[in-house]
């Protein structure tokens, strides 16, 4: 197919912030979408998604702008309009996305009238982006993670004259207000808080696929909190690369823990937040924590490394001590505090003296779970560039003892929960039995037990009975 370049990538111009950048404001006006409304309605549509909660936030966005626009949501890659949304942190998630967009040539070559989209923070690599074009010329458009606004737009534009556009516009990137949303779910729901990254960890491609960081103004925020509130949500999760940094690019004189408190006034009955970046975690966000019941006690911290060299070299701006020290005051704090992380084995050149000091803080800390992941050079970021001699058997290795140590103590921390009884969120059927309902403790543990579909929603008191590692098993109390 032709194609129509509006705009390509550029990292440089991507990780580019200028000193004591503003953030800007972009109010969508709805009615601008009228205009699309003919060629959308009765329309069905797929997304596919992958990576973390922030790409499911976007997916959320543009089934809202779908929906509004007319179009019905689908159940697979057969309907009229397929997108898939896409992750780039670590090469195994580009290999997913390459994987299904097989799948979708074969699907386009039989059901020629099939619309297929690209987007997500995959097509903002330069190389990648020249490789899908080459190799899926059927794409109707692909787009990157700024134009998310744009997509009713740019699928029309590319229906009506059978080209392939291209609008992958790499820029530090705005807060876009007015966004319609149709959420997954009725009862759990995401909100961003602020958008991007600027810090830069040098393994990491985030800064330059998803912008500058900036925030969305307190006022917008607990509106969006406070409609969740009054049609009945149980639980709102905030969305940031770095929660406790909000606020710091607004200079509106507030910062993360008068929004956590905000939030938490806002009387929904649970509250969680996620990612933190220990650096910016300071006493009084502790303080409120502990404070709010309805702030869950359960806190997702990336250390990513124990060792003091690797942490310098991945630029994360704390030394292993240093977030000791911050566990312990969370530890001190909040009663009952479960803590999760982040951990990547295989940094380039990571000895095995700096392998060892990531095992002993893993035991210090004696995580309640954990994401373990080996690294994945990503070309554009400066790690990509440092010499690596560590074997991928090495690392393989590490990878394995490293889940060991974990595993011991999350199984632990699971089986100290055998005859307590815990307030659990109902989420639905469980995934593997469907004899069983399954929900999250407010500690993010996941529980499974027997009980009617009209739990569904609901904040119910469990106990539990059996532990795994992964999860456990329980029985409701009190009917
Ligand atoms: N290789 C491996 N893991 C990575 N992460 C981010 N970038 C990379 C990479 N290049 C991990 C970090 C981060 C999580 C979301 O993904 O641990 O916290
Ligand atoms: Fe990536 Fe570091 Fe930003 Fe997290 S804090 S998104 S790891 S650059």
């Amino acid at each position: 197919m032709k194609k129509n370049i509006i705009n390509t990538p550029d990292l440089t111009k991507a990780g580019q912030r200028k000193k004591n950048d503003v953030t800007t404001f972009d109010y969508v006006d709805l009615k601008d979408h009228d205009y699309y409304k003919d060629f959308f309605k009765g329309k069905t549509f797929f997304i596919r998604t992958y990576g973390c909660q922030a790409n499911i936030r976007d997916e959320e966005t543009m089934k809202g702008l779908l929906v509004e626009a007319g179009a019905i949501e689908g159940n697979d890659e057969t309907s009229d309009i397929v997108i898939i949304n896409t992750c780039a942190v670590r090469e195994n998630a580009e290999e997913k996305a390459d994987g299904e967009l097989g799948n979708l040539k074969n699907i386009y070559y039989t059901k020629k009238k099939i619309i297929t989209v690209l987007c997500g923070c995959m097509v903002e690599e330069p190389l990648v982006l020249d490789h899908i074009l080459e190799k899926f010329p059927f794409l109707s458009v692909v787009f990157g993670t700024h134009e998310i606004k744009n997509c009713l737009e740019l699928i029309y534009m590319a229906a009506t004259s059978n080209e392939t556009i291209v609008a992958v516009n790499s820029k530090p990137g705005e807060v876009i207000e007015g966004l319609p949303v149709h959420r997954n779910n009725r009862f759990k729901a995401y909100v961003n808080i602020m958008f991007g990254c600027d810090k830069f960890c040098t393994y990491c491609i985030v800064p330059y696929t998803r912008g500058k960081e900036r925030s969305r103004k307190m006022e917008d925020i607990l509106k969006e909190c406070e409609e969740l509130v009054s049609s009945g949500y149980q639980e709102i999760e905030l969305l940031g690369q770095n929660v406790n940094a909000y606020g710091q690019d607004l200079k509106l004189g507030y910062d993360f823990s008068d929004l956590l408190e905000a939030v938490a006034k806002t009387g929904i009955p649970r509250l969680r937040f996620t990612t933190s970046h220990p650096w910016n975690f300071n006493e009084r966000m502790i303080d409120i924590i502990a404070h709010y019941d309805n702030i869950m006690n359960w806190i997702h911290l990336p250390v990513q490394s124990g060792s003091d060299a690797i942490l310098e070299r991945m630029g994360r701006r704390y030394t292993k001590q240093e977030y000791l020290d911050l566990v312990k005051k969370m530890r001190e704090k909040i009663p009952g505090l479960a803590l999760s992380t982040d951990i990547i084995v295989g940094f380039p050149n990571e000895s095995d003296e700096d392998f060892k000091e990531t095992l002993d803080l893993v035991d210090q800390v004696q995580y309640d779970s954990a994401f373990t992941f080996i690294y994945s050079p990503r070309k554009g970021t400066p790690a990509a560039k440092m010499p690596d001699s560590i074997s991928a058997e090495e690392k393989s290795t590490r990878f394995k003892e490293l889940v060991a140590h974990l595993e011991k103590s999350i199984s632990a921390s699971s089986e100290r929960m055998i005859g307590h009884t815990y307030k659990v969120l109902v989420d639905g059927v469980s995934k593997n039995n469907k004899e069983y309902l399954s929900g999250y403790t407010e500690s993010n543990k996941l529980v499974h037990f027997k009980g009617g579909l009209d739990l569904i929603g609901k904040i119910i008191e469990v106990k539990i009975l059996e532990s795994h590692t992964y999860s456990l098993i329980g029985e409701v109390v009190d009917g």
